[in-house]
């Protein structure tokens, strides 16, 4: 084979791999352009279906163009204008940009004219969705219809009528279906006050258009500027479905398409089968199954348990093993069978963190107490604590000196509500023990015989304590019913050792410069010699008996005078008038020969 033949030999296959290659979509900037339309495949398309692709004037972008006629009644000849297709629906219509198609006329009383004509023998009409508006106040349009009449829209700005579309001083009408042409007019009805007011009229798509405002911008001077379209309907051949069926070109022959007859009334058009894409036609894109498990379909998601299942122009969901439902998104989705056992085992795992976490707690609770409680032990050693209680222990047990327990000190001082001061090692709060003189002077307050008696018996031995068995004996120096403390089980404590001083171990006798102690209680023998021994704290507890046995305060007031209790007590004992001094509030026979025993000691001691 030489040059020539080789040549040859690949235009015959080049030629024949071209007209028997698929008919595949010509592209027009962002849009497919498919059969029946076609750019410059006349062999995939439909003959009066061509559209130009061109630059739009106003965009700037690659876009179809459609060519059709329009003007005003005046033209000689019909000037063809070019129409941007903005959108093409396969099913038989197609909307253009229609904004250029106008009547208007600014001046009173006068309405201009004009016409919108596809190209005549063309498969497109004007589509009965469409209306043809009037716009203005005091506006009027009209269009014509061959011999058989005219319509007529008046459009006034109190208009409650106007169409949701055009809320400004619009009316509406509808147009007649499917016709080929289109003669109307637009203008000022009259204008009241002499002022230029416009009246414009065209036909639009509805839903391609929008004025919800007076913006008259949007329309005065030179048209209705805002953009609008225009439906046209299409349709291949003269022939219905039926009769397309019947010939060898039927353009609805591809598996999976379908035939309807064409809305614009003449001619057929095709689709595909639901669950199918593409336009459905035999030159055009055909029909493909729709793989509805591809991206978002109506089954819940694998994660959830759901199996979604395409099948050609169909699809399934279903759940996955070990799931219940039937795993439609609005079904009964799928449901874990395992969920009621998950469920369980959630509540288990989480009660059993409840539990858990209360035994910490309980633990870190009794941790941290006993960790307090080590820390007060520890104080309580390091302070000298049990030295002191062994001390207290070697003391004869009695509770003449007694530590008290935090809680004891938090009843007394009512939780350390009143706060005295603070020292150098410690913050004073007030704390509260009942006194004896309280006791026994006070009407609420009066203490039994067996009481006083245990008092005067536990007093007498705090005294002997401090006289004699401390290591380092001790003079209280103001022995007094007030200083004899009750706790709440009557025991008492020999407080305020504020006078008191250690007894020299040498000597007996106390040197003091100055006379001290509590009136009604001084012996007057220290008053008078200014020498305070042990006998001078003896005296004052004889005093205190005899506040035990009368009930009577240490000083006595008796009229303007005021005399010492115990002297009234002896100048009793000395003329035999004891029992009329005893307290009435405890004196009884059963015991008056105990209180006449305490009476001599008191006597004694005094
Ligand atoms: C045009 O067709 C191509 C495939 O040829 C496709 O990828 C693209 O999405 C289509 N564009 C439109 C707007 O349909
Ligand atoms: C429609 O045409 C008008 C001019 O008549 C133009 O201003 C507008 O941008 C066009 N709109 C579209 C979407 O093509
Ligand atoms: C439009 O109407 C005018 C006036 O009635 C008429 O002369 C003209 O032929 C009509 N145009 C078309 C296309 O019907
Ligand atoms: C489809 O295209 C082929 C050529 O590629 C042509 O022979 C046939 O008539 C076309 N069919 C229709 C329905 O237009
Ligand atoms: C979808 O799945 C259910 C359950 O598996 C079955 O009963 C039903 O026939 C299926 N439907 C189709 C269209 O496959
Ligand atoms: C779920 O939605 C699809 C599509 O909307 C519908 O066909 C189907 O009947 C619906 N199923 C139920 C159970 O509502």
């Amino acid at each position: 084979m030489d040059c020539r033949g080789v040549v040859r030999f690949l235009i015959c296959v080049c030629m024949v791999g071209f007209t028997g290659a698929k008919c595949v979509p010509e592209k027009c900037g962002s849009m497919n352009v498919s059969y029946p339309f076609w750019i410059k495949n006349s062999h995939c398309g439909y003959p009066g279906f061509q559209v130009t692709c061109r630059k739009d004037p106003y965009s700037g972008i690659l876009a179809p163009f459609f060519t059709a006629y329009s003007g005003n009644y005046t033209d000689e000849y019909l000037q063809g204008f070019y129409y941007r297709i903005i959108e093409i629906d396969y099913t038989g219509s197609l909307i253009i940009n229609s904004s250029s198609i106008w009547a208007q006329s600014c001046i009173s009383n006068s309405t201009a004219s004009a016409y919108f004509q596809p190209p005549l023998g063309g498969p497109f009409t004007i589509s009965m969705s469409n209306k043809f508006i009037v716009i203005g106040c005091n506006a009027v349009g009209s269009y014509t219809y061959g011999d058989w009449g005219e319509a007529r829209c008046v459009s006034t700005c109190d208009s409650q009528t106007d169409p949701p579309y055009c809320r400004y001083g619009c009316c509406e009408i509808t147009l007649p279906d499917n016709w080929a042409w289109l003669n109307f007019t637009g203008g000022s009805l009259f204008s009241l006050l002499n002022t230029t007011t416009c009246g414009l009229s065209t036909i639009l798509e509805p839903s391609t258009f929008t004025i919800v405002d007076n913006n008259t911008n949007l329309f005065w001077g030179d048209g209705l500027k805002a953009y609008h379209g225009l439906r046209l309907n299409w349709g291949i051949s003269l022939q219905n479905c039926s009769m397309a069926k019947a010939t060898a070109n039927y353009s609805c022959a591809s598996s999976n398409a379908e035939c309807i007859d064409s809305p614009s009334g003449q001619g057929h058009v095709c689709r595909c089968l639901p669950g199918y894409e593409g336009n459905g036609y035999s030159n055009g894109t055909d029909c493909t199954d729709t793989d509805e498990c591809k991206g978002s379909n109506m089954c819940v998601g694998a994660e959830e348990g759901g199996i979604c299942h395409n099948f050609a122009g169909t699809y399934n969901c279903s759940c996955a093993e070990g799931y219940k439902g039937d795993g439609f998104h609005n079904g009964t989705r799928c449901i874990s069978r395992s969920s009621n056992y998950l469920k369980l085992a959630i509540i288990g795992a989480v009660s059993s963190f409840v539990g858990v976490s209360m035994v910490a707690c309980g633990l870190f609770w009794c941790l941290s107490m006993r960790r307090s409680k080590h820390a007060r032990e520890k104080n309580f050693r390091q302070n000298g604590g049990i030295q002191l209680q062994e001390r207290i222990a070697s003391m004869g047990g009695k509770e003449s000196l007694k530590i008290f327990s935090e809680r004891e000190l938090e009843m007394a001082s009512n939780k350390f509500s009143t706060e005295l001061g603070k020292g150098g090692f410690a913050t004073v709060y007030k704390g509260v023990l009942v006194n004896v003189f309280d006791h026994l002077h006070s009407r609420e307050n009066h203490l039994t015989w067996k009481t006083r008696r245990q008092i005067a018996i536990e007093t007498a031995e705090a005294i002997a304590y401090v006289h004699l068995q401390a290591a380092q004996p001790i003079f209280h120096r103001d022995i007094k019913s007030s200083n004899i403390l009750l706790d709440n089980t009557f025991t008492p404590k020999v407080a305020d050792f504020g006078l008191s001083r250690l007894r020299p171990s040498d000597d007996r006798h106390l040197s003091i410069m100055f006379a001290s102690g509590t009136p009604g209680y001084v012996d007057p023998e220290f008053v008078r010699s200014n020498q305070f021994t042990d006998k001078s704290d003896v005296f004052s507890f004889g005093v205190v008996l005899v506040e035990l046995l009368t009930g009577l305060k240490p000083l006595l007031s008796i009229g303007e005078s005021t005399c010492a209790l115990y002297d009234h007590f002896l100048s009793a004992i000395n003329d035999n008038h004891l029992i009329e001094i005893f307290d009435p509030k405890v004196v009884k026979e059963e015991i008056q020969g105990q209180m006449e025993n305490m009476a001599r000691l008191a006597k004694a001691c005094l």
